[in-house]
């Protein structure tokens, strides 16, 4: 298998007389966690939305598993392994857990009650206090379990990619890990990853690889081991505060050298 799970090519979109994405290109593999990260609307939400069909494409294409997807319907691409996990989580309020839940998996459970059964349980196994909560309003949990929740859900589809749109927005530190930590279990099972954070630091620490978009377009990939946080900081107009969290993570996510005698002379630093 030689082609990337799901291929961008040179996407464009927009509303209107506003252009959003001006060619958007990048690749992501079997088992990655593709990190995408740009400001405030440089078109993060948009690019996850024309993935999962929601935005019409006016040019470019959209391949998933080889399959050119780019004209078929949000519907058709859940059914082919595709589940998104919209910014600002989304569960509905009104309905309990499990009927969150039932709306992921509304086709399969039609069509396989027993599978749905089976999806159902794994989910729970996974979000134990879900199970424990199955019967309250989504609306009355607290952001933490709201975004469980909403991940949970996109797991009911049995997907191959899980698009996630800021999952850690609103939520404390200790909220967040515990979330990451889900999601990386969820990679680990073999879920292949897109996931937009507004904080670097934070998305850096889930992300295997890297893109930067800026006004629309992939400015910079990469393996997130083999960043430059310099580049990153820049890109994005972090700056020093952010930049310093931004540089940790890097160099924690860098697989551990062997210390060997160094041969040649140390690099001279860059004067600023
Ligand atoms: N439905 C829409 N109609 C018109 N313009 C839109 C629509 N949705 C998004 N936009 C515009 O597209 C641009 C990109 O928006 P998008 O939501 O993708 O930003 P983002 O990168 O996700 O930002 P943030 O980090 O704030 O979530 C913005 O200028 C926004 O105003
Ligand atoms: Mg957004």
């Amino acid at each position: 298998m030689s082609h990337p799970l799901l291929g961008v090519e040179e996407l464009v979109a927009g509303f209107g007389a506003t252009t959003v994405l001006h060619g958007l290109s990048y690749e992501v593999n079997r088992g990655e966690i593709a990190g995408i990260f740009g400001l405030n609307g440089a078109g993060k939400s948009v690019s996850m939305k024309v993935l999962a069909g929601v935005v019409p494409v006016r040019s470019g294409r959209i391949t998933f598993d080889g399959v050119d997807i780019t004209r078929m319907s949000a519907e058709e691409r859940v059914a082919k392994g595709m589940a998104h996990v919209p910014q600002g989580r989304q569960v509905f309020a009104a309905l309990t857990v499990e009927q969150n839940l039932r709306l992921g998996a509304y086709t399969l459970r039609r069509r396989d009650s027993r599978r749905y059964q089976a999806v159902l349980d794994g989910v729970y196994d996974r979000f134990p206090l879900l199970r424990e909560r199955r019967t309250q309003v989504a609306g009355t949990m607290s952001g933490g379990q709201q975004a469980s929740l909403a991940v949970a859900r996109a797991l009911m589809a049995e997907p191959l990619l899980m698009l996630v749109d800021e999952p850690s927005a609103g939520l404390a530190p200790l909220v967040v890990r515990e979330l990451f930590a889900t999601l990386r279990e969820v990679a680990a099972s073999g879920v292949t990853m897109v996931l937009v954070e507004q904080n670097v630091a934070f998305g850096l620490q889930l992300a295997t690889t890297a893109h930067i978009l800026q006004v629309g377009r992939i400015v910079h990939s990469g393996a997130v081991a083999d960043l430059d946080q310099a580049a990153v900081a820049s890109y994005l107009g972090v700056g020093r505060l952010l930049g310093a969290g931004v540089t940790s993570t890097i160099e924690a996510r860098k697989p551990a050298k062997k210390a060997a005698p160094r041969k040649r002379a140390p690099r001279k630093a860059v004067a600023k």
